[in-house]
Formats: C-alpha cells, structure tokens, sequence
C-alpha cells in the first residue's frame, strides 16, 4: 500500500531537472523578492474557471449507437446515430471534437477574463466497452493529451491550472502519482513535487500570498477505492490519514499568513461517497478552519448541485439521507429528493442558524455529455474589499480581527456570547467534542462578502449538440446566481468602462445586458454572494414546500431538463487494485 514513498528519491532527481526545463506553476503577481517573474504580470480579473470530467474517448465515432459506446453499430435511424460533437444524454464519452472545442471556446472567449484555472479531474474515457477494455497505457496517454491542451491554453498565458486526479484518470490508484508528476510538471509548484510524489496532493499559490487552491487526491477518501484503509483511527500511516494531516498543517500555515484557500478534488466529500471516518475527519477540518476555507469545488457527480458539511449531522446528533450510508445507498439515484429532504431536515424549527456549523460543497457539472449536457462554471470573486486576517502572523495587522474564534475544552468558549456547548443538545456536536482551536468568524470570507468571497457564478452549456465542423454548436448562459442587478456595477457613472463587473456585458446574453432589467430566466437564485449564509438561504427556499417554481429550476439545472433523473456518476469504474 505503501511502496510508492520509496520512490520519492529517485523521482525527485528525475524531476529536478524537469523544473528547469519547464517553469511550473506562474504566479500572477510577484510579491516576494526571491520569486523571479517568469511572464508578464497579469491584472487581477476577479474570476475563475471550474471544468471537470472532459473523458476524451479516442475511440468516438460519428455516426454510432449509444449501445456501443458510440464505437461501432450505425443505427437505422438517424436520431439514434453520435454526432459530431459527442450524444447528448448518452453513456458515450467526448470525442475530441468536444474537447477540443470547449477549449478553443475558452481560450477566445475567456482567458483573458480569468484568474486561475480549476480543474478537478476525470480526463480519460470511461471503460464501459468490453470489447475495448481501457489500458494504463491509455489512461496516461489521454491525461497527457489534455494536460498539454491546458497547458497550452492556459499555462503558457501565466494563468495557473489546479488539476486533481480523477477516479477514471487511475489504473492502480497508489502508484499514479509517479506517472502524474510527469504529466502535470507544469502545474504542480516546485516546492510541491516531493509531496506530490508521495501522494498526488499539492497546493498552488494562485495570487502569492493572498489567495491558494489546494488540490485533494480523493482517491484515498473514495469507498470505492478497496486499496486503501479508509481514515482508520488507528491507523495513522493511513493514506487517507496522511493526507488530512498535511491538510491540517496547510490550512494552518495560510491562516497563519493571513491567506484564504480554495480546497478542490474530484469526488466530493459526501458521506455517500467518502469512507466514513474519512468523511467526519473531512467535515472536521472543514469546520475549523471555517475562517481560512473560502469554499469546497468538486466534480465526479456529472450532475449540478451543492450540499452542506454539517456538523451536527458528522458528529452523529442529526440524521441525514444524505449523510447515512445505508439510507444513501437505497437510494442513491435520487440525489435530488435526497438534497430537498436534507435542506428541509436542516431548517425544520430552527430560527437561528449557526453557520459555524456548516460549509458548503458546489459540484460542478460535467464537459461529457454523459447523461446531460457539455457545460463549465466561471466563479467571480471579491477583488476589491477589505482584508481578513486571521493568522497570527498576518502581515502588518492593524487591528485584532474580530474573532470568534472559540477554544472549545470541554465547557470553555472563548469569545462567543454564549456557549451552545452547555446546551445538552450540543454537547455531542462535533465543535463541542473537538478540543482544538475552532477558527470561526462571521468576518471571514467565507461568511460575509469581502476581499476574496466568492459572489456568484455563471454557468454555460451546449444545449444542442447539433453541429458540423463549419457549423459546431454554440455554447449559451445556462444560468447564473446574480440578481440582474448585479452585473451592472458600473452603469451610470463616467468610468463605467473601468468599472469591474462580476461577468463581462459581452460574455452575457442581449436581454441581461440592459441595465434596467431585475428579473430574468437566467437568474432563477438571485443570490447576493456566495457566502455560507447566502447558501443556507437558498437551501430554506428549497426546502420549503411552498417554493415550487425554484425547486423545478434547481432540478431543471441538475439534470439539464434530461429524464435520466437515476443516472449515477461513475459507478462502473474499475480500478485495478
Ligand atoms: C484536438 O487538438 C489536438 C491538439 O491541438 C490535436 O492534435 C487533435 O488533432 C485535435 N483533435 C480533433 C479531433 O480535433
Ligand atoms: C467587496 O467587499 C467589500 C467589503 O470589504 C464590499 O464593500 C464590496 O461591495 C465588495 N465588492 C463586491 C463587488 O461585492
Ligand atoms: C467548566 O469546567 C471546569 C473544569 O473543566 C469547571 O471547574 C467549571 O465549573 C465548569 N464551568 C461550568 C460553567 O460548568
Ligand atoms: C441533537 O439531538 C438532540 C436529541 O435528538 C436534539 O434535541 C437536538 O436539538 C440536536 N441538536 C442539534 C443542534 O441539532
Ligand atoms: C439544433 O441545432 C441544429 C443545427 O443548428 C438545428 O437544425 C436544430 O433545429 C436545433 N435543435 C433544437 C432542438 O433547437
Ligand atoms: C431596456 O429595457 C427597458 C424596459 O425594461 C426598455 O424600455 C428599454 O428600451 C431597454 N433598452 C434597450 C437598449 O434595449
């Protein structure tokens, strides 16, 4: 289970060399005197990409069944046969074409109005064809194929990329990681390599000193994954175990420099999909470090949706569908009724929330359009506000930030007005059982919009697939979180133009690009920002009966209007252990 540490040193030599040849990881500003600036400084757009799950299939052919994996068989009908551009709503994976057109679609439209790149992972078909089983060979080679496109688009423009491994981007899970030092030199920092070798986890300053993203190998947290021990207690040599310890002390080290950070991975950490030691370890940390996380991007599920980390529900007082393995797996393929049941359980009764006890997970949909439909989501981000610091050795500080930062020793709080922890209902609660420092703020960026919240997203697709090289199909705002109102930050005064806007007027379509407009079908959520509590507002909207209307557009966006509501990511995948 262990045997790849011992390949550390004879890699680290190999790659050395490989750092030199290739510069890793540009930063976008240089603040520190011993950083040398290897590109031009890039303005800081107050944007970024998510994409996942492209599964390039280089066997794709036009013209094929869905019964095949669009390899072979030309149905009678016509409708029956792949496009050009991939099936939509199939099992079949990406052709290039897809792929490839995505990023071109990008790289036109967009590079130049993002930050930092997101990538979490899946970049090799699926292996549900028997007559052709998949090969590591193939696994490797595909991942090399479109981390060269990302290179290419991104990287060699000085916008980081943060990719993380994919369960379908794996043939023996543990050994990966030797060959993905390679493929991914271009991404992972220098600094990283040795851990990276280790473990296929590393983290990226994407704005040097302020803001990181940490890429999460989730490989050794997924139940499926048998070659792994699952966050054992009493095995800390555990690889899931290591890894959370070396989140542990990287979420320390950017609070204590005052920095926020991104946590990225593919599969996301639900009790459904996580071993569950590991899931509670998981939501633990999270927790903590409330103040220093600013949010949670996974992938893997194909389907658009979010769910909270809850600590009442990881410490074992609430029950949840989402959360209980049992319950989750009998009915695992109503992921949306099992959402609604949980946001509903959440707020039943409760007047006021405490949001140190939540973190939110957004799941990104898919490129492939297996089941639904090709999309990806630009994130904007607060570029402009004031500062939160929250380390103790944050730079130069000039007031005690207001913390709620709670010493939870058994009866002790520190800070808070009260202490929820007397209250017998809490005392089993994760935060009142943990006796490490507990890093809350109602401050921090996490929980209030300010200098790097994160404030919406927006959301393109393919919605039709239709489409000839000469004529390929256009991708279109699927929806986005703003209010109308939002996007026209500048309108009115001299320097509009200057003025920052959260998406580019031109990136949006005719009718939203009117300042007067306060309502549209593209703005179904109206959220003012993407903080916890703005989240913990939509989930009461949803789970409450009376909002029929919301809840049709939230299942409409999750399953791109597809009948394939049972439709479960990835459970075919086979890793060979
Ligand atoms: C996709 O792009 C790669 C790299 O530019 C190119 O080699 C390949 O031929 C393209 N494939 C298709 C099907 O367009
Ligand atoms: C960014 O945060 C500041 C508070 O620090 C706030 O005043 C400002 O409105 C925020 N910017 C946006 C675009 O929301
Ligand atoms: C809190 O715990 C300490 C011992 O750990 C005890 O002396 C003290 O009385 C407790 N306070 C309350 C309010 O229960
Ligand atoms: C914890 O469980 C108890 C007993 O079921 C319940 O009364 C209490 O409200 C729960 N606490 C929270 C915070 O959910
Ligand atoms: C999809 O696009 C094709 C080609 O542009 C067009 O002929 C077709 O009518 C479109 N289908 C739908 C449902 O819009
Ligand atoms: C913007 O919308 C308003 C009505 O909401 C309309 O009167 C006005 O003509 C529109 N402006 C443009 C430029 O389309």
């Amino acid at each position: 289970m262990h045997r790849h540490y011992q390949l550390v040193f004879l890699l680290v030599t190999g790659l050395f060399l490989d750092a030199f040849a290739a510069p890793p990881q540009v930063p976008l500003t240089v603040s520190e005197a011993d950083a040398e600036p290897i590109r031009p400084r890039r303005k800081l757009q107050g944007r970024f990409l998510h994409i996942t799950d492209m599964h390039p299939d280089p066997y794709y052919r036009v013209g094929m069944s869905e019964k095949s994996a669009c390899h072979r068989k030309k149905p009678r009908k016509a409708k029956e046969r792949s496009g050009v551009f991939g099936m939509p709503f199939s099992d079949c994976d990406s052709p290039f074409t897809l792929t490839n057109y995505t990023l071109d679609f990008i790289e036109q439209q967009w590079a130049s109005d993002i930050d930092f790149v997101v990538w979490t992972g899946d970049s090799a078909r699926h292996d549900n064809d028997r007559k052709l089983p998949r090969t590591t060979k193939e696994i490797y080679d595909l991942n090399r194929a479109v981390a060269r496109r990302m290179e290419s688009v991104f990287t060699s423009k000085g916008i980081p990329v943060i990719p993380s491994i994919g369960n379908n981007d794996v043939w023996r899970p543990n050994e990966v990681t030797f060959e993905f030092s390679s493929i991914w030199r271009a991404f992972v920092p220098f600094p990283s390599y040795q851990v990276f070798q280790r473990g296929g986890y590393f983290s990226v300053e994407v704005i040097p000193s302020s803001l990181a993203v940490i890429s999460l190998n989730t490989m050794y947290f997924y139940d499926s994954n048998k070659a792994v021990g699952g966050c054992e207690p009493k095995d800390p040599e555990d690889p899931g175990n290591l890894q959370l310890d070396w989140l542990e002390v990287q979420l320390k080290m950017f609070r204590s420099k005052g920095m926020q950070v991104w946590i990225s991975g593919h599969v996301p950490p639900s009790a459904s999909n996580y071993f569950p030691d590991c899931h509670v370890r998981y939501v633990e940390l999270s927790l903590r470090f409330q103040d220093t996380i600013v949010g949670h991007l996974f992938g893997h599920m194909n389907a658009d949706h979010f769910f909270f980390l809850d600590a009442q529900v990881a410490s074992g007082n609430r029950t949840s569908d989402l959360i209980d393995p049992v319950e989750a797996q009998k009915k695992k393929k109503d992921l949306y009724g099992r959402l609604l049941q949980d946001f509903a359980h959440m707020h039943k009764g409760v007047k006021d929330i405490d949001y140190d006890n939540y973190a939110v997970v957004n799941v990104a949909p898919s490129v492939v359009p297996n089941p639904y439909l090709p999309s990806f989501r630009i994130f904007s981000y607060n570029i402009s506000g004031r500062a939160y610091l929250a380390g103790e050795l944050g730079g130069a500080r000039t007031q005690e930030p207001v913390l709620k930062t709670e010493d939870r020793q058994g009866n002790t709080t520190v800070g808070a007005t009260s202490s929820p922890c007397s209250d017998e209902g809490f005392q089993n609660s994760l935060k009142c059982k943990s006796v490490k420092r507990w890093y809350s703020s109602p401050e921090s960026p996490s929980r209030r919009n300010t200098l790097w919240s994160p404030l919406g997203y927006a959301q393109y697709y393919l919605p039709n697939l239709t489409g000839t090289e000469r004529r390929p199909p256009k991708y279109e705002l699927e929806y986005m979180t703003f209010a109308p109102s939002a996007l026209h930050t500048g309108d009115g005064k001299a320097d509009a133009a200057k003025v920052w806007q959260p998406i580019p007027l031109r990136h949006l379509p005719k009718s939203l690009r009117n300042s007067t407009v306060s309502r549209s079908k593209y703005a179904p959520y109206m959220m003012e920002d993407l903080t916890i509590p703005s989240w913990l507002g939509l989930s009461r909207r949803l789970g409450r009966g009376q909002h029929e209307k919301l809840r049709a557009r939230f299942k409409r966006y999750m399953y791109m209007g597809s009948s394939r509501e049972g439709f479960v990511a990835d459970q075919g995948d086979v890793m060979i252990v």
